[in-house]
């Protein structure tokens, strides 16, 4: 679903790998002047840490061991054929123009994993990432398309190809802002949207009330998410905006994007409820954070308690 705040982490690297090799020639500058550091400039020289901001390395390991790590300890019942979900990968990707992967092309890889899940489970997040993952980790109802069999494979990976071999290019792929048919950016897309189509029941969406746009049009949510819920699969609509514990609080169920959100759901017929700084994510937070001032009640009367054992 919504990659945006990776997507956001890949394009700052994408930047700095961009800093750092225009800085290169600082460092040939540096390999001159003193041939004793020669070595050590050449081991630290990033015109080599650039690969890490290619593809991954060892792709086809990961994605294939991650799939059969999915279908054999984490859902025994499916019945993939891991090689076949990564050839029909492969066939999409590899030897691409690096800008030029549709949400087309993956058709056929998505085909070879349809997947559905019980309903009213559906967790979707925009700029929430880090709370979403201890969320669904406490409540362990969720599912996010980072549980889905096509989102666990790719959850964190970073691909694109090349004409040449081995036909991925592991030195540097684009940003996602820099073409309109970014491999990583369609494969997220279509996996957001097949995750949205099969949304039912209740599904709940966590927004971020700490920035501006909480709910943003250009974000996956905004932008496919939304438009792919079925009002009549879906019965309940919960938005859950949180704030961080120390503010901003910027956007809330009656002010600022929100409010747009909850019209649109409302014009296409959605039932929705929506709940600001629910305590389960405060306290959450808090568990990161015990010694924000909004944590000092739970903390004191933690405390208070500890005191009372110890009389
Ligand atoms: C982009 O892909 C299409 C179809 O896969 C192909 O016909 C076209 O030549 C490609 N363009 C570039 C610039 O690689
Ligand atoms: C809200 O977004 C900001 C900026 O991206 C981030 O630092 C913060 O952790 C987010 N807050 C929550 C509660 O997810
Ligand atoms: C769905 O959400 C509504 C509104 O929050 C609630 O009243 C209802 O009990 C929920 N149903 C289930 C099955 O969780």
């Amino acid at each position: 679903m919504n990659k945006h705040l990776a997507s956001l982490l890949r394009s700052n690297d994408v930047a700095h790998s961009l800093a750092i090799t225009t800085s290169s020639k600082t460092c040939v500058t540096f390999v001159m002047i003193n041939v004793t550091t020669w070595f050590i400039m050449l081991l630290l020289c990033p015109c080599q840490l650039r690969a890490q901001f290619g593809t991954t390395p060892n792709i086809k390991h990961i994605v294939v061991g991650r799939c059969y790590n999915y279908i054999t300890l984490i859902d025994p019942s499916l019945r993939y054929d891991c090689e076949e979900i990564w050839r029909q990968f492969e066939e999409a990707v590899v030897r691409q123009s690096s800008c030029n992967v549709t949400v087309e092309d993956y058709h056929q890889v998505f085909y070879a994993m349809p997947q559905t899940w019980p309903c009213d489970k559906f967790l979707f997040w925009s700029k929430t990432r880090a709370l979403m993952y201890s969320y669904a980790a406490v409540v362990r109802d969720f599912w996010t398309l980072e549980d889905t069999l096509v989102g666990f494979m790719f959850n964190d990976l970073i691909w694109c190809g090349q004409d040449e071999d081995p036909g991925f290019d592991f030195s540097s792929c684009p940003q996602w802002s820099a073409c309109r048919n970014h491999p990583v950016y369609s494969l997220w897309r279509q996996a957001s949207q097949k995750f949205a189509e099969m949304a039912c029941g209740n599904i709940t969406v966590l927004l971020n009330g700490s920035i501006v746009n909480a709910f943003n049009r250009k974000s996956m949510f905004g932008s496919v998410e939304l438009d792919s819920l079925n009002p009549q699969r879906v019965d309940y609509v919960n938005i859950k905006v949180v704030t961080n514990l120390e503010g901003p609080y910027i956007e809330s169920c009656s002010q600022g994007s929100v409010v747009d959100l909850i019209q649109i759901l409302q014009s296409r017929g959605f039932h929705w409820t929506c709940t600001d700084n629910e305590q389960t994510l405060m306290i959450l937070q808090c568990i990161q954070d015990p010694k924000q001032p909004s944590c000092q009640t739970c903390a004191n009367s933690l405390s208070h308690r500890k005191s009372l054992t110890s009389d």
